[in-house]
């Protein structure tokens, strides 16, 4: 079976595998994957911003995008996030594994439970990101030579506004580590379709109110880019569907 990679800002493409892009449609509207040719035949990608960037964080179709990878047989995701550091301990350009999330996201389609002919149903969430996966994260970082710092919970935004330093000293006062605006609803919505999720996320500038105005790193963070997808294509190949157990629906 294949498994996926989620990208964002910065992730257009798998560094040395060859795709084959495809429009999936279902009924929550149409999603752009590129499936992995020859040996690469294992992995779907998505880049959740389009290949041009010109999907904002609350107009991405997260339920499409979703449905169209769950039906091409994917058991398992892989996703990455660029996102603003909320404390010292996830240094900007250095990777930091998510296990957990806190919500703020409001006003987007963020559930597949919505219709009244199909049962309802409640993902469980005390382990949002699959623990099997974050795991091989960190053991093959070592491998691959880069620098990961485990255990961040990601704070999810709106957007497509930046935060004001109020907001970031609230998120930090409520134990967020990094911040950014599309691991929610993509992570529970996979979860509600019996997917496991693992997620790195790659801080790119420090939070509102941390220095004078918000700057972004420059280019010079492709390498780190590349050794990020490499590591989770690693990941998944060091796991399989088995070894995941997907999140509970109650
Ligand atoms: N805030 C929200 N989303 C982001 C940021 C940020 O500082 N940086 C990258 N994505």
């Amino acid at each position: 079976m294949p498994a996926a990679i989620l990208g964002g800002t910065g992730i257009y493409n798998l560094p040395g595998v060859e795709v084959e892009a495809k429009e999936i449609s279902n009924e929550y509207g149409i999603a752009q994957i590129f499936v992995g040719k020859g040996e690469h035949d294992d992995v779907v990608f998505l880049t959740r911003h389009g290949k041009d960037h010109s999907t904002p964080p609350h107009k991405v179709n997260y339920r499409a995008n979703i449905k169209a990878i769950k039906d091409l047989g994917v058991k398992r995701i892989m996703s990455t996030y660029a996102v603003g550091s909320i404390t010292a301990d996830y240094p900007v350009s250095e990777l930091a594994i998510l296990r957990d999330f806190l919500d703020f996201t409001s006003g987007r389609e963020s559930t597949f439970f919505d219709q009244i002919e199909r049962s309802v149903g409640h993902v469980e969430m005390s382990e949002p990101f699959c623990p099997v996966m974050s795991q091989q994260l960190v053991q093959l970082a070592d491998q691959h030579q880069i620098k990961v710092h485990d255990g961040a919970t990601y704070v999810a935004t709106n957007g497509p506004r930046f935060e004001s330093p109020a907001e970031i000293r609230m998120y930090q006062q409520l134990g967020g580590h990094v911040v950014g605006m599309t691991c929610c609803p993509e992570v529970y919505l996979a979860g509600e379709l019996g997917m496991s999720f693992g997620a790195v996320a790659l801080p790119i500038n420090l939070a509102a109110g941390l220095e004078d105005k918000i700057t972004l790193v420059a280019g010079d963070i492709d390498e780190v880019r590349i050794g990020m997808v490499n590591l989770m294509i690693d990941v998944l190949r060091h796991t399989t569907d088995e070894d995941c157990t997907p999140p509970l629906l109650l």
